[in-house]
């Protein structure tokens, strides 16, 4: 009996009455079904045109609506299949759907087009291979995996992450700049998550509502600012570093808080470095990522671990400042945190305050990329969903 002729028939008119018989016969289905398409793409077209008509041949064969084998299933194996049978020809119907799928016929041109493109040419029954023509023959193109001369299949590639796109792209603003990357452990000790930082003891980022503890010395690290410390006691002065990585903040998940996230610190450490090089080089990086025509803002604010501190804002690179939704009417991108080193951070870098000074600033990678791309919600950078990441 055909797959066709199967097809129409009930489970019941093919003798079947017992759940265990039935993954076999969907077995064979599959089987048929991909040999199937084994046998055209193996077989090739030669035209645009030809590929068309094969692709749309078998896909008719399988997925026409009206009289497509997996509509006959439907019908005479699915919807009367007996009760205690339903699910599991539910489950493998369903199956034999997803590998259908393989059967669309945008599907099956791309297939045939890759074959046509990464094999040698295919022409009269023969497959030209670089070293000389060897005999097509029909049996080893049955039999797909034992024929060393027919392509692979293309798996997708991927891409490369929103965060990490916008991480390499704020990199190599400053690397060309002239600032070497450094990195720091994620695990933290207390000392130089908030000590070295001169965040004092009382100081209520260091309350276990915010930072998560690992132990009463230990810390998943609240931002990256600990690898400045890091840096000055291992590099000393001058220092020209950026530090990009995950920090932890004990924050519940919503659409602009993740307890895990990304920042990027920046600390310049030479003689002489004053506010103005900390200015004019976040104007010029601010230039650089959002385009030339945007102005910088510095409003002052407080950090522990510098002095005086600021917060840099952007004017809205959507609307030139005019206010939109983008920048919720305002103009304005809040973009980061910075300002001049403090001695006692510097100190407890080891270098001398009285000869170097520094400045520094910290931001959210991840932030950078929501507005870059115009994303909503943090969560969708963590949750790995391939209709979400494949379009970048
Ligand atoms: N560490 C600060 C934060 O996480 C950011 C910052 C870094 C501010 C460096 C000033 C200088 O909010």
């Amino acid at each position: 009996m055909t797959i066709e002729e199967k097809s129409r028939k009930t489970l019941a008119e093919l003798g079947v009455a017992d759940a265990a018989a039935v993954p076999a016969l969907f077995a064979e289905l599959r089987e048929a079904m991909q040999r199937e398409r084994e046998e055209l793409i193996a077989r090739g077209a030669g035209s645009e045109a030809e590929r068309q008509q094969l692709a749309k041949a078998l896909r008719d064969r399988w997925l026409g609506r009206k009289n497509g084998i997996l509509a006959y299933l439907d019908e005479s194996w699915l919807k009367s299949a007996p009760k205690d049978l339903k699910p599991v020809v539910g489950r493998e119907f369903n199956q034999l759907r997803q590998l259908a799928r393989e059967l669309e016929i945008d599907r099956l041109i791309r297939d045939l087009t890759i074959r046509l493109e990464e094999s040698p040419s295919v022409k009269g029954g023969i497959v030209k291979s670089v070293g000389g023509a060897i005999p097509w023959d029909a049996k080893v193109n049955v039999r797909i995996g034992a024929s060393l001369t027919l392509p692979g299949y293309r798996r997708p590639l991927g891409s490369i992450h929103p965060v990490t796109r916008v991480q390499r792209e704020i990199e190599d603003i400053f690397l060309n700049l002239g600032f070497t990357i450094e990195t720091g452990p994620e695990i933290e000790s207390v000392y130089y998550n908030f000590d070295a930082l001169n965040i004092l003891e009382n100081h209520p980022s260091r309350d276990d509502w915010d930072t998560i503890y690992v132990d009463a010395q230990t810390v998943l690290r609240s931002h990256t600012s600990p690898v400045q410390i890091r840096a000055m006691q291992k590099r000393g002065a001058p220092l020209y570093i950026i530090a990009p990585g995950k920090s932890y903040r004990r924050d519940n998940p919503d659409a602009t808080h993740s307890p895990m996230f990304h920042q990027l610190e920046g600390l310049a450490i030479d003689t002489d470095i004053t506010f103005a090089d900390l200015k004019g080089t976040l104007d010029f990086f601010a230039k650089k990522f959002f385009g030339e025509k945007v102005r910088t803002r510095f409003n002052p604010s407080f950090f522990p671990f510098t002095e005086p501190s600021g917060e840099v804002a952007v004017s809205c690179p959507f609307c030139d400042g005019q206010g939109c939704r983008r920048c919720k009417q305002s103009g304005w991108i809040e973009l980061l945190g910075c300002g001049m080193v403090h001695p006692e951070v510097l100190r407890h870098g080891g270098i001398d305050p009285e000869r170097y000074s520094g400045w520094a600033f910290g931001l959210g990678i991840d932030r950078f990329a929501m507005v870059k791309y115009d994303i909503n919600d943090i969560q969708l950078f963590f949750q790995g969903d391939v209709r979400f990441l494949e379009q970048f």
